[in-house]
């Protein structure tokens, strides 16, 4: 019996699908509990890619049953488009995928109204509807999944929400106004598909880990694009802190018994929003070309910069982080030296501690000890400065490219 926790330490697109895909081969049960179809989680199995935004990364090994909490936000369009395609390339959902009834929905017009937003304010959202959902919960004003099944309430409820949406955007941002009888009927063209689906998920995590099963929570996003502890307000706008479990899923903290933080070798960031280490130049362009560092929903192409310790030292602490998972190690490959950033001055600017880089390939490496001596230091000067070992090491975007230390 455990729960493990794994979450992104950095500001998303630390790999955490390939991880969570890695690791639950031996899980029972994995859940999402935050964010919406805003993530895009890259699993590269046997040359084969494939981009989940909703779907936990557990889809893949068939005995694995897959679960949204009442946290995430959820596109009931972009959730039956991802079933599809997962379906067409023969993966079985009966049975074995679960969503929570209390899941708040992302309707059309919530992602006209993010996208108009946006335009004015700049964050470089998405455009998914990920905030103006998350507003709507907290007004205590979304339509649950739970709703759909009652038909006698739910055109009217639609109704109250878009209306009030086709004023926002007609008022204040001059936008299209969405048609309110089409959201509507496409919700109740959707509902019967997702009612084998639909559950109590709190009630769910409870059997089950009473049951001794093992369950992975999977993070979406990273710490630093918490609503509360990232860098606000270019953040996105639910818990993806360790917080998020409890209010996400239902699921106590303290039956929580690891919690892995990944985080990349380096650094990216999608959006807008500050980045002390980010580059602009030749290291930052080795990263962006070698790490294939372009967003997975958007295909913006990411920022890239060195790793911040220093910020990592605290959100670790947030997270209550027990062991570390780095990703994409391979990428720093050629590059002479390598900076971490271990402070900053007085000006807010990053200090830096450089090592020496290394040439050799090291997408082959199967254990720590067949690392270069100057990867081999940078990995421990990294769990030195954090005071966590470093227990799972990936050096390719493959499942194989995996170990443990
Ligand atoms: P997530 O959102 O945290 O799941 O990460 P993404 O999937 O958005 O981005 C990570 C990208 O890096 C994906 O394209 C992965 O296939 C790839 N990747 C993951 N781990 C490694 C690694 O160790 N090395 C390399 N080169 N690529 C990796
Ligand atoms: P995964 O799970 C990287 C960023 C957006 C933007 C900010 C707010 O793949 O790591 P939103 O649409 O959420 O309101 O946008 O958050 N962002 C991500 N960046 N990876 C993600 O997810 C992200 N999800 C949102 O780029 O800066
Ligand atoms: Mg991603």
């Amino acid at each position: 019996m455990s729960a493990t926790l794994i979450l992104g330490l950095q500001w998303g697109d630390e790999g955490k699908g390939k991880i969570v895909d890695v690791l639950s081969k031996d899980a029972d049960l994995v859940c999402r509990f935050q964010g919406g179809h805003n993530a895009g989680h890259t699993l590269k199995v046997d040359n084969e890619k494939k981009v989940l935004h909703l779907i936990p990364s557990g889809i893949l090994h068939p005995s694995t049953v897959c679960v949204i909490g009442n946290g995430v936000v959820l596109s009931l369009s972009s959730l039956l488009t991802e079933i599809e395609n997962l379906e067409k390339s023969g993966i079985n959902f009966k049975d074995r995928f679960f969503i929570s009834q209390n899941c708040s929905l992302i309707l059309e017009s919530h992602i006209a109204i993010d996208v108009a937003r946006d335009k004015q304010e700049g964050i470089g959202t998405t455009g998914r509807g990920i905030g103006p959902a998350y507003e709507d919960k907290v007004a205590r004003r979304s339509i649950r999944l739970g709703d759909l099944f009652d038909e006698g309430t739910l055109p009217s409820k639609v109704d109250k929400l878009v209306s009030y949406h086709n004023t926002v955007l007609q008022e204040i941002y001059q936008a299209n106004p969405v048609d309110i009888n089409a959201v509507i009927e496409e919700l109740l063209n959707q509902k019967d598909k997702l009612e084998p689906f639909t559950t109590d998920v709190a009630d769910l995590l409870k059997r089950e880990h009473t049951n001794g099963k093992n369950i992975i929570f999977e993070g979406a996003q990273g710490s630093m694009l918490d609503i509360d502890h990232g860098s606000y307000p270019f953040v996105t706008s639910s818990s993806t802190t360790s917080g998020g479990v409890v209010a996400g899923s239902g699921f106590g903290a303290q039956h929580i018994s690891k919690t892995i933080g990944i985080i990349k070798a380096y650094c990216t960031r999608v959006g807008s929003g500050p980045f002390p280490t980010e580059l602009f130049d030749a290291a930052g362009d080795h990263m962006a070309t070698v790490g294939n560092e372009f967003g997975s929903t958007t295909g913006r192409q990411r920022r890239c910069g060195w790793l911040d310790l220093k910020a990592l030292d605290q959100i670790i602490f947030t997270n209550s982080v027990t062991e570390l998972c780095i990703t994409k190690l391979d990428v720093l490959t050629g590059l002479d030296t390598i900076d971490v950033c271990v402070d900053y001055d007085a000006d807010k600017k990053p200090i830096y501690k450089s090592f020496p880089g290394w040439k050799e390939d090291i997408e082959s490496a199967t254990e720590f000890a067949e690392l270069p001596k100057a990867a081999q230091d940078y990995l421990s000067y990294i769990e030195q400065y954090l005071g966590i070992p470093i227990k799972i090491i990936s050096v390719g975007p493959e499942r194989d490219s995996t170990f443990t230390k």
